[in-house]
């Protein structure tokens, strides 16, 4: 942080002012150096907007505004004390108050270097709902081979050979049927039925019954009620016979109370439904704890979708802080929570706040995509964690395909290598 102190030659204040600063900012746990800027005319008073010595500046912007009333003028400031006397020394309460609200600022500003994987993740975000791309994306041949990184192919058949390659390695798994933002009530209804038909798949191969499904595939946007009762309700009714467990994904945040109504209305009749919460989204908090009170199950992720600044954080320390507490929280008191990151620092943070608070890891579990991380995922089940992969199946893989491009700005290289590649051969 940018410290200045800036006073005239003779001021009798600036040594106390300079004693004060340091030791506020040591206290603080900051190393200071402090810029000591002195203002000798009235030019140089009215070039850096000073007005009266000493002033202290952080990161450009004064500790204590001046009265819009105070000329600009070389004389001595007043600033008043805890005690309410007037003293030419700016208070170190008042000091290091102003330190934590400009680190608070500054952590939240995005930075410079973070700008073209901002840019790439707004690039792919968009992307992702534009149809005239996905038509041409879906016909290319490079991409194909690429999606199946993160998609384990077109059919229900490539699904359970990927489930079987899972079991052997110890993970666990839930299914995807690709799909999502459905125009008609006739796409939403064979939506439905390839749920059912993957549930009973499952169930008849004797490989655990756990799927995810989007409420904008079940026709959210044409009925809400027609999407709760015939077709998501089908599947439910349908996962009950069986023994599974259905969870509802959350999608872009004017879905989200739609979303948990629904879930709540299906969790009234069938238990094993369970929804997702966004950490990026400042609603969060309350929504984990109605979600606790009725102990519905969650997964926690940082959340997908572009969401505006009014109701989503915008910066990564703001987000992973969200994800912690909520993480904090729901192993506390939620039923079997999920915890869906492959982000290491919030990984090891969840499994020392559980060995802290006894907390056996059957309690909850972790959940990762395919496509990422295999180390970790392998790593966390030797050391006796429960790790369930998400595995999406289906041919409408493109919304979901970019936002896994928007994930990571090095998947855009991994991208534009192999076109080049394909280019070449
Ligand atoms: P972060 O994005 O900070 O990434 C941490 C590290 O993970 C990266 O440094 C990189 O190593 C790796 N990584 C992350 N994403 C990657 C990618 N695409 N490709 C390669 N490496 C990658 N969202 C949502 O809005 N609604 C939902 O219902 C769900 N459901 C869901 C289920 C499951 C099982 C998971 C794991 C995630 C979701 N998500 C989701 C997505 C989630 O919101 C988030 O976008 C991704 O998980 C990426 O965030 P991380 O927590 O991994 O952290």
């Amino acid at each position: 942080m940018r410290v200045e102190l800036l006073a005239t030659p003779d001021c009798p204040h600036t040594p106390r002012a300079a004693d004060i600063l340091r030791s506020a900012l040591t206290v603080d746990g900051h190393e200071p150096t402090i810029d000591l800027v002195y203002v000798s005319n009235i030019d140089d008073a009215a070039g850096l907007g000073f007005r009266g010595s000493p002033t202290i500046r952080l990161e450009g912007r004064d500790v204590v505004p001046p009265p819009p009333e105070l000329p600009i003028n070389l004389g001595c400031r007043l600033y008043p004390q805890p005690d309410g006397h007037l003293d030419g020394v700016v208070p170190a309460a008042t000091i290091t108050a102003a330190v934590e609200r400009r680190e608070q600022e500054v952590a939240a500003r995005p930075r410079l270097r973070d700008a073209p994987g901002r840019l790439s993740r707004a690039f792919f975000l968009w992307a992702s709902h534009q149809h005239w791309l996905a038509a041409l994306a879906t016909a290319l041949p490079f991409t194909r081979a690429m999606v199946r990184r993160f998609v384990a192919g077109d059919r229900l058949e490539d699904a359970i050979v990927v489930l079987e390659q899972l079991r052997a390695r110890g993970l666990t798994w839930t299914v995807d049927v690709l799909g999502e933002s459905v125009t008609s009530r006739e796409m939403a209804t064979a939506a439905a039925d390839r749920y059912i038909a993957t549930l009973d798949a499952l169930a008849q191969r004797g490989l655990e019954a756990n799927v995810s499904l989007k409420l904008t595939q079940m026709g959210l946007d044409i009925d809400p009620n027609w999407c709760r009762d015939d077709n998501v309700g089908r599947i439910v009714a349908r996962a009950a016979e069986l023994g599974a467990f259905v969870r509802v994904d959350m999608e872009d945040h004017t879905k989200t109370e739609l979303t948990l109504d629904i879930v709540r209305a299906l969790h009234a009749t069938y238990t094993d439904v369970g929804v997702v919460i966004q950490s990026y989204l400042r609603r969060s908090a309350n929504d984990v704890e109605q979600l606790i009170a009725e102990q519905i199950r969650v997964r926690l992720c940082k959340g997908a979708y572009d969401e505006p600044h009014s109701v989503a954080f915008a910066s990564k320390a703001e987000v992973d802080d969200s994800f912690a507490r909520l993480m904090e929280r729901l192993l506390l008191d939620g039923r079997y929570p999920a915890i869906a990151t492959h982000d290491d620092a919030l990984i090891d943070a969840t499994i020392r706040f559980a060995a802290e608070h006894g907390i056996d890891p059957s309690r909850f579990e972790f959940q990762m995509l395919k496509g990422v991380r295999r180390d970790l995922q392998e790593r966390l089940v030797s050391q006796g964690y429960t790790v369930r992969v998400y595995v999406p199946y289906g041919t409408q893989w493109y919304p979901y395909f970019m936002r896994r491009l928007a994930e990571r700005p090095a998947n855009v290289l991994f991208l534009l290598r192999s076109i080049i590649r394909e280019g070449r051969g």
